[in-house]
């Protein structure tokens, strides 16, 4: 009903719902102005034609914001529209993998979190990344919503494929079990709001679509950093790769064609190098080995564990660099995080000179600001604080960010160490 009346007051001013143009993914701007100043002399720009092969290459593997695809997943699936009419919508062409990329995505999922916000006769929902989650992560995962600027941490750029609080080690993604407890409970301390209210089947859709639009990112940052090879030359040059092709089998439609071709140039990239990090991830978690008796608080035993995590915050593991030498977040403070880093490192651009990278703001970069190491007199954990996976944060430290992993440090130190992180708050500050 309100749909209705929607369209009809959209009707009056655009004459007729159904030309409104639809949404696309905002292209990497930032990725393709770096490029350019890491690899082109100064001034000199790429042609302007990647920019629309980049496009075709990833609307053909990906489709769009209301056309979720996935390379290699080869499925048939049920487009359920608003008004209950049920369309066949054949899935991209499928080259044969030995991997099974139903362990990354499901394209049903993709359909339920993609598109416009709409339910059908029997209850379930569509666009939900739409409904909850683009005003601040943007439409394409580039973490540049609407309310971006108005909130700190910014909310996540998805695109790096890089993620803070996970059960797994650095450089390997989070698990699904991961991102659902993200999306569920959100990120205390931040604006990332708990989505309790979703039900199991809305979560499990959004986790899919984070994780599209993670491949999705990474994956354009792939096909930008091979430009400078390319020297001038198309990235796809369909003329070329037609007269290579030896088998005319399929040689059915053009889109089909260029399907293929362009599996031909970058299937490699997706199947041996981006997607293999999405596979297996359960298999990567760390395991927490059991706590000391002395980790519970009410042993006599638990003070000396206390002391000894102490003694290794402000010593041998050298947590004060950072965390302050109380412990306040004050210590050093003029470091940037990866997603920042990703431009803010690039030739010629000084931090604390605006003019240096007015063009990376100008091409949608959000403004630059250094990351604080957390006060941990206030006890409030991002990424959860029970004994466990504070375990693991220390263990693996917090990705992307300069809070770093613990290879040094035995379990049991790591121990002693998550017993004093929970001491802190209520320790007296003068030390
Ligand atoms: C009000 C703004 C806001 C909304 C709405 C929001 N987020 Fe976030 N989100 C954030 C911020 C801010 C962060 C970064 C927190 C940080 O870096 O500590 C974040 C981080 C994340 C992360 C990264 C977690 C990690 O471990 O690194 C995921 C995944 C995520 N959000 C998913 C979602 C999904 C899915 C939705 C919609 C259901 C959503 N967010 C809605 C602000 C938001
Ligand atoms: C090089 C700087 C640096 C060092 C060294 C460092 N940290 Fe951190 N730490 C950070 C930063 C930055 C954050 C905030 C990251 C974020 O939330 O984005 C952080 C966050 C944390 C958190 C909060 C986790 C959460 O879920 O909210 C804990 C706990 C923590 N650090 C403990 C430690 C301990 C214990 C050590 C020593 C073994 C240590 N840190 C060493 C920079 C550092």
């Amino acid at each position: 009903m309100m749909t209705r009346l929607y369209c009809v007051g959209l009707f009056l001013l655009v004459a007729g719902c159904g030309r409104l143009p639809p949404p696309e993914f905002r292209f990497n701007e930032v990725e393709w102005l770096k490029q350019q100043k890491v690899h082109l002399p100064d001034g000199e720009q790429f042609p302007l034609s990647y920019r629309q092969e980049v496009g075709t290459v990833l609307t053909t593997l990906f489709g769009t914001p209301n056309e979720p695809r996935f390379p290699f997943l080869k499925a048939e699936i049920h487009h359920w529209g608003t008004s209950g009419a049920i369309g066949a919508f054949h899935a991209p062409h499928a080259l044969e993998s030995d991997r099974n990329p139903m362990e990354v995505v499901s394209l049903a999922q993709l359909y339920r979190a993609a598109g416009p916000v709409s339910s059908n006769r029997q209850g379930t929902s569509f666009g939900l990344y739409r409904a909850n989650c683009a005003h601040c992560h943007g439409l394409t995962g580039d973490g540049a919503g609407a309310t971006a600027t108005a909130v700190q941490p910014y909310p996540r750029d998805f695109r790096l494929g890089k993620f803070k609080f996970k059960s797994t080690p650095l450089r390997s993604p989070p698990t699904d079990a991961d991102l659902t407890r993200v999306i569920r409970e959100g990120i205390p301390g931040t604006a990332m709001p708990s989505f309790r209210a979703l039900s199991d089947e809305d979560v499990a859709a959004l986790v899919d679509y984070v994780k599209y639009l993670a491949i999705r990112g990474e994956f354009e940052r792939r096909l930008l950093a091979e430009l400078a090879d390319l020297d001038g030359q198309p990235l796809i040059n369909l003329a070329t790769l037609r007269e290579q092709k030896t088998d005319s089998a399929s040689s059915g439609s053009m889109d089909n064609e260029l399907e293929e071709q362009i599996f031909l140039v970058v299937g490699e990239w997706l199947r041996d190098e981006i997607l293999p990090r999405w596979t297996n991830r359960d298999r990567r978690v760390i395991e927490v080995p059991p706590p000391p008796d002395s980790m519970d608080a009410t042993t006599v035993e638990h003070a000396a564990l206390v002391a000894q995590g102490r003694q290794l915050f402000y010593g041998k593991a050298n947590c004060l660099q950072c965390h302050g030498d109380t412990g306040l977040g004050d210590g050093q403070q003029d470091n940037y995080d990866d997603w920042t880093n990703e431009w803010l490192k690039s030739p010629g651009v000084d931090p604390l000179n605006r003019q240096t990278f007015r063009d990376f703001l100008a091409a949608g970069a959000l403004f630059p600001r250094q990351i604080r190491p957390r006060n941990l007199h206030v006890p409030v954990y991002r990424g959860g604080g029970d004994d466990a996976t504070l375990f693991r944060r220390i263990a693996a430290g917090i990705e992307g960010t300069p809070m770093p992993s613990s290879p040094t440090l035995s379990s049991e130190e790591i121990w002693a160490l998550v017993a004093y992180v929970l001491a802190l708050p209520y320790e007296k500050q003068s030390r």
